[in-house]
């Protein structure tokens, strides 16, 4: 595992970016994992800069959301897929009929999740999988004790994740319960890894995956059997190492 520690949340959203466009650069019809929540938001906005700027053309590109609430209203803005939307297809200029979000309100969940999962087979699989870290140590909603083998499926959000992700409801009654997300087994698939953390309420969660043993208790530890995976964290996430 290649651990990068920078000064600061614009050096890692910069160096973010950088990995993306060398992805592209390769091949303009690549396949992108594509991270929800605050962490990321950086390494998106590079690029949308990038994008305005001409220097970066990313309509080619498909990609694969991690996870997606279950129940939450199509119209809710913190849906996922009205996440993704707002904060990556329109910015980043994707082309919409190349992104997919898992579907959290089939009336099939099971057959939902297992069609994504095919999907991105039939996609050829991810090229590059950002990741953000939970406190946790979750990525995508793979909650401690998530299985290392395990693949796109319903799970319960554990109590830590509902009161984290408090802070984009109304109330956090209002947070989902449960969710759709890629697993472990999943994201280990794609080529290459990059999760990124920001700030010292991620030090405890990145010292654990990076440090720490193989353990189901943190999810992201599973980052230690990719043969590519990069943990890009400012210095205050990297306090702890
Ligand atoms: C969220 C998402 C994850 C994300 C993590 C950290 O709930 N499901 O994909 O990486 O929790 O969130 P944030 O980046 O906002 O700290």
């Amino acid at each position: 595992m290649e651990v990068i520690i920078l000064p600061g949340p614009e050096e890692v959203g910069r160096l973010g970016a950088d990995r993306v466009a060398a992805v592209v650069a390769r091949n303009p019809r690549a396949v992108l994992g594509l991270a929800t929540g605050s962490s990321p938001t950086g390494i998106y906005a590079e690029l949308a800069r990038r994008v305005a700027a001409g220097t970066l053309d990313l309509s080619g590109v498909s990609g694969f959301a991690l996870d997606e609430y279950v129940g939450i209203p199509a119209d809710h803005p913190e849906s996922y897929s009205a996440v993704i939307d707002r904060e990556v297809v329109g910015p980043l200029g994707l082309d919409p009929a190349r992104v997919r979000v898992p579907d959290g309100r089939a009336a099939d969940l099971a057959a939902a999740a297992e069609e994504y999962d095919a999907a991105i087979a039939a996609a050829g699989g991810v090229d590059l999988q950002l990741l953000g870290i939970g406190t946790n140590g979750h990525i995508g909603f793979n909650e401690p004790t998530s299985s290392f083998a395990s693949r796109t499926r319903i799970k319960t959000l554990a109590p830590r994740t509902r009161t984290d992700n408090a802070r984009f409801f109304a109330s956090p009654a209002e947070v989902p319960t449960h969710c759709l997300t890629q697993g472990l087994g999943t994201i280990l698939e794609a080529r290459e890894l990059l999760l990124v953390a920001q700030g010292e309420g991620k030090a405890d969660a990145v010292a654990a995956a990076v440090e720490g043993p193989l353990s189901s208790m943190c999810p992201a530890s599973a980052l230690q059997l990719h043969r590519r995976a990069s943990v890009v964290v400012d210095e205050a996430a990297a306090s702890r190492l």
